[in-house]
């Protein structure tokens, strides 16, 4: 009786984790309007880092193709969304942003610029 009761739980937290993990709940069409409306001007219509704005920051705009952004997992980019980088153009959007915005933007930028931990 014990070992199924373990098992059960088991589990319920293997298919709890891999819903939570195994995909951001956010919706990239969604998404893609808050991009337009707050990073396009600095990460550019194809996540390159080459908005409008780019060219009058010393500092370039992370450029989401670029091997080491796609190997940063999703909770990487969702914490600088959130908190930003200290001292640079990015600021934290929280406050901003809802919680659901910033997933839905971090879900356009994955559907744009997939995960790939190897290149
Ligand atoms: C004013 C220009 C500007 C805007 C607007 C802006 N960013 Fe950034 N962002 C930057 C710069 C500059 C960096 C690079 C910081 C660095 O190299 O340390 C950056 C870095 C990032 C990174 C970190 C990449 C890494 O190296 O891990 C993420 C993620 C990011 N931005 C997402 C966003 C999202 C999402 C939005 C819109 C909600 C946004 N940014 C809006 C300028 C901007």
């Amino acid at each position: 009786m014990k070992v199924l009761n373990v098992i059960s739980v088991v589990c319920l937290i293997v298919s709890a984790s891999s819903w939570a993990v195994g995909q951001t709940r956010g919706t990239p069409k969604e998404g893609q309007a808050v991009y337009k409306q707050y990073c396009l001007r600095c990460h550019g219509e194809k996540l390159d880092g080459n908005g409008p704005e780019a060219q009058y920051l010393i500092l370039r705009p992370a450029n989401f193709q670029s091997q080491s952004l796609l190997a940063k997992t999703d909770w990487e980019l969702l914490v600088t969304i959130s908190n930003g980088v200290l001292f640079t153009p990015m600021h934290g959007f929280r406050g901003r942003l809802t919680d659901q915005q910033m997933l839905d933007v971090l879900s356009y930028i994955r559907s744009m610029a997939p995960f790939n931990a190897v290149g």
